[in-house]
């Protein structure tokens, strides 16, 4: 088969023969891995190989109950990673500069394509393979259970594996829907029935909105999952403005926040009328008031207001 079928022909696969990869294919799986492209040659990813029996029975269960990730030849677990870059610079007495918007972009970019050469390679091989995203239901107990360093986040879960199965391939959006050209176009209601149309089959139900609503809307499985992975990113270093040592501290005090302005809105919950913050030197202040004095006014215009409020505080000060 030439690669071009190969790739035109894939699907994932969810049962696999208890069989492992051949001999020496796991190094080329892993060497094609490796071989992917890269921003400004910082490979700002890992590969976590799972081999622990026990540790991946604990894994399939965090992702809700996946045989497949317990039963597959292999498990890997492709890595967003800055951890190695920072270690890298200060081993030659650089410091790493904050950028950790960007490299939580970056990385999770590397990681997603050296483990789509890995799952291509495994595929062009033979083997099955399968992402598992459900790794991402309980991500805080998958970075403790692989014991993840700062600035590391899993991207999925990767199964590989001889396959014991034979899938029917399953529907794409049409190619009009997805590629545009020159400038973004818009979606007119007969494109997004078409949408609907091309992909009924993925669904039992022969409905994809079905799926979508699982997923996607309000209840479903993205809202249920983002909170957690919120409070990944900040445990890892990924927030630019909330820093980890705040993010752990909070969380030990019972206010868990994965956000700056979350972590306002908590503190603000348990009886705190105030926070105020402030410049100190090169650095901030920041006051929580409990008994807050205030007064309020109202008016039409800024100063109106400021008059009422002025003029009843004086009032009760006297
Ligand atoms: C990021 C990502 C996460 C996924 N997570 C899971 C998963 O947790 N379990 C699973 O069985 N399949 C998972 N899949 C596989 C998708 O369900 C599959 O790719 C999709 O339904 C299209 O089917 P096909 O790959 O057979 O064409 C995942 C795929 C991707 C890209």
């Amino acid at each position: 088969m030439d690669r071009l079928t190969h790739l035109l022909e894939r699907r994932s696969i969810r049962r696999f023969k208890p069989e492992p990869l051949r001999e020496g294919d796991l190094e080329r799986i892993l060497a094609a891995a490796r071989r992917a492209p890269t921003d400004a040659s910082g490979q700002l990813y890992s590969i976590m190989r799972v081999t622990d029996p026990e540790l991946r029975r604990a894994l399939a269960q965090l992702a809700g109950g996946q045989a497949h990730v317990a039963q597959a030849a292999e498990f890997f677990v492709p890595l967003a990673d800055v951890h190695r870059l920072k270690r890298l610079l200060a081993h030659r007495g650089q410091e790493m500069a904050r950028w950790p918007r960007t490299g939580l972009h970056f990385a999770l970019v590397d990681a997603t394509l050296a483990g789509a050469h890995l799952a291509v390679a495994a595929e062009a091989l033979g083997y099955g393979i399968c992402w598992i995203g459900g790794l991402l239901n309980r991500p805080r107990e998958v970075a403790r259970m692989l014991e993840l360093p700062p600035g590391v986040v899993p991207v999925s879960g990767l199964v590989v594996g001889v396959p014991a199965e034979d899938p029917p391939l399953r529907p794409r959006l049409p190619e009009a829907l997805v590629v545009h050209e020159n400038r973004y176009h818009g979606y007119t209601p007969a494109d997004l029935d078409a949408a609907y149309a091309a992909m009924a089959p993925a669904s039992r139900r022969g409905d994809w909105l079905f799926v979508l609503e699982r997923y996607f809307a309000a209840g479903g499985a993205m809202e249920d999952r983002d909170p957690a992975y919120g409070h990944l990113l900040a445990w890892q270093g990924f927030v630019a403005d909330w820093p980890p040592t705040a993010a752990r501290a909070l969380e030990d005090a019972g206010l868990p926040a994965p956000s700056l302005g979350e972590a306002l809105e908590a503190v603000l919950k348990t009886g705190w009328r105030g926070v105020l913050f402030g410049r100190e030197g090169a650095g901030w202040r920041v006051w929580l008031e409990r008994e807050t004095a205030a007064e309020r006014g109202e008016g039409r215009t800024p100063g109106e207001a400021l008059g009422r409020a002025a003029e009843t505080a004086l009032a009760s000060d006297g």
